[in-house]
């Protein structure tokens, strides 16, 4: 098995690019809007889509003349599953909701693993999987400018108005890849200053997933140690950045990845870089070498699971076997410090039971974590606070696309993450 998801072997030719030359966007400056190419911009597996309009005035949706708008939803039969329909314009915004002109979005392995489908047990047919999530909408990560509010908010919306720039996630199935999005005030928060709007787009999902695992959940503190496994991709390189900033100069951050990317991870924050693309035994050699006499306080695994597929890794076992992590949990209300962010049909139920009853049904050797998309906002502000402090950075490249009045880019964006 080809064991990088990544299809492109340096997705990062410019560290930072910035393809929004208005580093603080304000939508009223531009009355006279000229179009813009649509893009889409990769950054370590993870593609971004930017729609083709560029900032225009704000508009309320009582002046606003377009009564339809384009969203990508599921469909089983297409290529790629995904499809992309036209929806009415809602009459008015429901409460607790705004309504956002979405500027770019960004696209995460679950969009590709058809979302939900994929949690269910592996033994159902693939069809009956993707007939779970049929005609639903795609994508999690947006950014953009809010265009309306409920009628009864007034001037403001849980503090957000029509104008601001604004980054956060969809529920599941709700659709970021779209023009507009109706999204929950309580998964937004105002875009971190010096963002453009792909860049922002870039960070909902990997960057929640990676605060609430590593601070919210498993504690990491202060001095710590922690080993980032798949440290180049969409959520570890968010999380090297993360757990570097927790940890502080007295802390310690591993990171596993391709040789090709440990320059990049080093100036993420990673105090240590190891090759996995040498073969497993070496890269424990190395690993149990460094960390056995000071064993690792947490582990995140963006890489393995438990599934079947991803049995060949084998990271978990042999992190365990080697005696490199310590035993006694980092927090009281966890039984391992080996976290994984994907798994088979058992682990996701796990973790449904976890969160829903509070019974911790996991062993010794892992936890599966699942991020929480609701009330995800101080989350959101913890990440725009890390942004503008210059301890978070996110890692986009464009490449040319149509928009999604055209379906091709995001199956295009599909093709690679399967890649
Ligand atoms: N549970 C949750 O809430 C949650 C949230 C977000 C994501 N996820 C899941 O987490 C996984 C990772 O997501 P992502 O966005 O980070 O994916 P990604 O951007 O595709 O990153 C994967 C990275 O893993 C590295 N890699 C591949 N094979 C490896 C190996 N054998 N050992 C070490 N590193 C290896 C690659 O690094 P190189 O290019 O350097 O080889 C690649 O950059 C996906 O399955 C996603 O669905 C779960």
């Amino acid at each position: 098995p080809n064991p990088n998801p990544n299809p492109n072997p340096n997705p990062n030719p410019n560290p930072n690019p910035n393809p929004n030359p208005n580093p603080n966007p304000n939508p009223n400056a531009n009355a006279n809007p000229t179009p813009r190419s649509a893009r889409s911009c990769m950054r370590h597996g993870l593609l971004l889509l930017s729609l083709s309009r560029s900032l225009g005035p704000a508009r309320s949706l009582a002046t606003a003349t377009a009564t339809m708008y384009h969203a990508v939803v599921y469909d089983r039969r297409a290529p790629e599953g995904v499809v992309v329909v036209e929806k009415n314009v809602p009459k008015a915004v429901r409460r607790g909701h705004v309504l956002v002109r979405v500027k770019a979005c960004g696209v995460n392995p679950v969009d590709a693993k058809y979302c939900v489908g994929d949690k269910l047990p592996e033994a159902l047919p693939e069809g009956f999987r993707r007939w779970t999530v049929q005609g639903g909408g795609v994508g999690f990560d947006l950014a953009g400018v809010v265009e309306a509010l409920p009628p009864s908010a007034g001037e403001a919306c849980d503090g957000f108005r029509v104008g601001d720039a604004v980054f956060g996630s969809m529920p599941p199935l709700k659709a970021s890849f779209a023009e507009l999005a109706e999204v929950p005030t309580h998964q937004l928060a105002a875009m971190p200053e010096g963002l453009s709007f792909p860049e922002a787009a870039a960070l909902p999902l990997v960057g929640t997933t990676a605060m609430q695992a590593l601070r919210h959940r498993h504690g990491l503190s202060e001095g710590q140690r922690v080993l980032i496994i798949g440290a180049s991709g969409g959520v570890g390189s968010v999380a090297v950045q993360v757990a570097k900033d927790l940890v502080g100069a007295g802390g310690h951050v591993a990171a596993v990845c391709s040789a090709r990317n440990h320059e990049m991870v080093k100036g993420l924050g990673a105090d240590a870089a190891y090759d996995y693309t040498q073969g497993l035994d070496k890269l424990m050699e190395e690993l149990s070498e460094r960390y056995r006499e000071a064993p690792l306080d947490l582990v995140l695994d963006c890489v393995s699971s438990l599934e079947a597929k991803d049995r060949v890794f084998d990271y978990n076992a042999r992190v365990h076997a080697a005696g490199i992590l310590k035993r006694e949990p980092n927090t009281s209300g966890s039984r391992s410090n080996y976290i994984v962010i994907g798994g088979g049909f058992g682990d996701w139920f796990r973790a449904l039971m976890f969160r829903t009853a509070g019974i911790n049904c996991f062993g010794g050797s892992h936890e599966l974590f699942w991020i929480v998309f609701p009330h995800s906002r101080p989350v959101l502000d913890e990440l725009k606070a890390a942004v503008e402090r210059g301890a978070l950075r996110a890692f986009i490249e464009e490449v040319p696309v149509d928009g999604f009045a055209a379906v091709e880019p995001v199956r295009e964006a599909f093709r690679r993450l399967h890649g």
